[in-house]
């Protein structure tokens, strides 16, 4: 009886809760070349997602996907809504959530019109029209794709014309909803010198978070970049999966909802925390992009899809040329002068790199940057270290052949620094409590136009000083602590303008600069994502360039970056022989941070020929497809390939990661991507002076053997690393 009266009444609630598509519904698929994401309207004129996932042959059969899952009661009505909100009939997370003028929080918002423009051959943009029946409230929700990267960028725009200001609790960029049988997260965390370290669990139900509230650095704990998988945890060739990131370098909320019906919702955004916005009437709030990709053949072709639109759409200059690198940072740390600058710039021209970058510590005077103490925020030459300047060095540089790059921190001050004397409102701090340093250092208060003009500035004239300046490495090394912007009138909106005040920033510069390439550093990896990327050329995984761990780091990244963006310098962290070093490190932008001078003639001689390897085969490691073909997470040996999109030469990176007995390549390792009908040669490169390669490199295989079979590197202790060049003789 029980039962029977449990299901009657759930079919009256399906009745007056579950608002079926009408005759009047609007279908609006958004297709790709392998995807579509679908949206509906329905009797309501709420629009929601009813399907994501491979495009079909007929755009009719869309409608026909609901009626396709027997599902309990969405009770709501809305629970798959594209833009969900708070206050009417909503149960789960809002994407958006405010107080009107009147004090009232509901919002509804409602189907109006849509619109779609093709912006060029691969480019569309969606725009959807909602309004709230009630109050003049309406949000634009942007659906941005490119049809053959099966990427795409969701925002949104929200405006009103209410008698007054109104609240903005929560304002994400964009929702997505999925359906399947399970859902697998996959996400990073990490801290300093431990970048991207994945886990990966089933969503049980309830909401997880991946959120950011630091401010700066913002990724020190974990980026927004996670991957879901559907039904079963993909696998690098099989499997539906869906990358998503947020584009915004501040703090960051990514929330993923198991729902009563087990279907998932993702919202993501900018963080609310801390940040109720003020909206007032006819100004326009525009969201950061949500970016995702999905992929219904595992996670190798999520990522070379999503490396194909970095490199052509994000990344500054990402089908451009980068410049190999001769770091001093760990050379000298603090402690260099014009002498010992000099004769580094002589090493750079014998190891054969295009540039020498000056790290840390070559300004400040009253307060000098010997150490981490002091000194930042006085840009001026240390003239005891550096008494002609940086324009000697760079005559020098000149001179010998090679490039000259600067380090520089402009957001940050030390307390004990002039900056600081002159223009404490000009810090991040809150007025009546102590400071709270981080790397004994405090954040400028980038949502002040002062602080922007001086951080401008700062970058502006060292280029206006010195023109032949080639590069910036631009760090980040300290988190906001004490959030609280002396000249700022609304304090909820700090974390906010910060960022804004950066971009501002950085726009101004890549208009007056544009091609000049900059490095992305955050005491490390703390600030990596695709808003900040399309200022810079490059970023800095990790200040932990031990080799191993890089082999692990180096290959989470790759999930969501191009080794074109990725720098990757060998220096003297680990245990392992200089080659290994260098080898792993030119699985990315290559660059050295070593003393030149202290190399034995062999390693000297063999890092001098390993770049004239890596310059013949940047183009195809920084714009060939990349598989991952075997994983350190699970394989005593990594593998690595990049491809040209010829599919006639190519490149594998093979590391030994585990040192027990007997560890190497007992067995084949599988190739992809080539042209099973092509024969190949596979040649040993970065042989070590005085030793013989094992690979016998006369000899030719069909590509279907090495993808079917495999090759085997021959990787044992005694050849730890193994680089390999895949060249087709047909
Ligand atoms: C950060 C960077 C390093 C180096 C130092 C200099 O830690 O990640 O590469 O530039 O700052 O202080």
């Amino acid at each position: 009886m029980k039962r029977i009266c449990a299901a009657s009444w759930l079919i009256s609630a399906a009745l007056l809760w579950q608002v079926p598509a009408t005759a009047q519904s609007v279908t609006i698929p958004v297709e790709t070349r392998n995807n579509a994401l679908v949206f509906q309207t329905d009797a309501n004129k709420n629009v929601g997602i009813i399907y994501l996932g491979s495009k079909l042959a007929d755009q009719q059969e869309y409608n026909q996907v609901a009626a396709a899952y027997k599902q309990t009661t969405d009770y709501s009505g809305v629970a798959n809504a594209l833009y969900s909100t708070a206050g009417t009939r909503n149960l789960f997370e809002p994407a958006l959530s405010v107080t009107h003028a009147d004090g009232n929080n509901s919002l509804d918002l409602q189907y109006v019109r849509h619109e779609t423009k093709q912006l060029d051959n691969n480019t569309s943009l969606l725009s959807i029209y909602l309004k709230d029946p009630v109050y003049p409230f309406e949000v634009t929700l942007y659906c941005k794709t490119w049809f053959n990267e099966d990427v795409t960028e969701q925002w949104s725009e929200i405006r009103h014309t209410e008698k007054g200001k109104v609240t903005l609790h929560k304002y994400a960029s964009a929702g997505l909803y999925l359906r399947a049988n399970s859902f697998w997260l996959r996400q990073y965390h990490g801290d300093w010198a431990r970048e991207m370290q994945p886990e990966e669990a089933r969503l049980t139900h309830g909401i997880k978070t991946l959120d950011s509230k630091l401010g700066t650095r913002a990724n020190l704990f974990q980026p927004s970049a996670f991957m879901v998988s559907l039904d079963q945890p993909a696998t690098e060739d099989a499997g539906t999966v869906l990358y998503g990131a947020v584009e915004w370098s501040g703090n960051f909320r990514v929330d993923l909802e198991l729902d009563n019906r087990d279907n998932l919702r993702i919202i993501a955004g900018v963080n609310n925390y801390a940040s109720p916005y003020t909206l007032a009437s006819g100004e326009v709030f525009t969201t950061p992009a949500f970016l995702s990709v999905l992929s219904t053949k595992g996670k190798g072709e999520a990522s070379r899809k999503l490396h194909s639109w970095a490199r052509n759409y994000k990344i500054l200059d990402g089908k451009g040329n980068r410049l190999t690198l001769l770091n001093n940072w760990e050379a000298t740390y603090f402690d260099f002068n014009e002498d010992k600058l000099k004769a580094l710039l002589k090493d750079t021209k014998k190891l054969g790199v295009d540039l020498f970058l000056l790290d840390d510590g070559w300004f400040a005077n009253k307060y000098p940057r010997n150490d981490d103490h002091a000194g930042l925020g006085d840009w001026q030459e240390n003239k005891k270290k550096l008494p002609n300047g940086i324009a000697t060095l760079v005559q020098e540089a000149q001179a010998n052949g090679v490039k000259f790059g600067i380090w520089v921190e402009p957001e940050m001050v030390s307390p004990k620094s002039e900056l600081y004397e002159q223009h404490p409102d000009w810090v991040v701090k809150q007025p009546n409590r102590p400071e709270h340093y981080f790397r004994n250092q405090l954040v400028l208060d980038l949502s002040n136009p002062a602080v922007q003009d001086f951080v401008f500035g700062v970058v502006d004239n060292l280029f206006t000083k010195n023109p032949a300046l080639a590069y910036i490495k631009w760090d980040c090394n300290a988190i906001i602590y004490n959030a609280h912007a002396a000249k700022l009138g609304n304090q909820s909106h700090f974390y906010l303008q910060y960022v804004q005040g950066l971009y501002q920033v950085l726009k101004r510069l890549r208009a007056k600069y544009p091609t000049v390439p900059m490095m992305l550093c955050s005491g490390g990896g703390g600030r990596v994502d695709y808003a900040a990327l399309q200022y810079f050329t490059e970023f800095w995984p990790s200040d932990n360039t031990d080799p191993l761990e890089r082999v692990f780091m180096q290959w989470d990244y790759s999930y969501f970056y191009p080794s074109v963006s990725m720098s990757a310098h060998v220096t003297d962290w680990g245990k392992q022989p200089i080659k290994y070093r260098t080898d792993v490190a030119m699985m990315g932008k290559l660059g050295f941070d070593i003393v030149v001078s202290h190399l034995e003639e062999k390693d000297l001689r063999f890092c001098q020929e390993a770049l004239k390897n890596y310059e013949s085969l940047k183009p195809v490691i920084w714009q060939g497809n990349q598989y991952r073909l075997q994983s350190p997470h699970d394989h005593a040996v990594a593998a690595i390939a990049y491809l040209n999109t010829q599919q006639t030469r190519g490149v594998v990176f093979n590391y030994l990661v585990n040192n027990r007995y007997e560890a190497g390549s007992v067995l084949p390792i599988k190739l992809k991507g080539l042209d099973p009908a092509r024969r190949y040669r596979l040649q040993e490169l970065n042989v070590y002076p005085g030793t013989k390669s094992t690979i016998d490199s006369s000899k030719t295989y069909s590509g279907e053997f090495l993808m079917t079979v495999g090759y085997n590197p021959d990787v044992k202790a005694s050849r730890a690393s193994v680089v390999l060049e895949i060249i087709a003789t047909n």
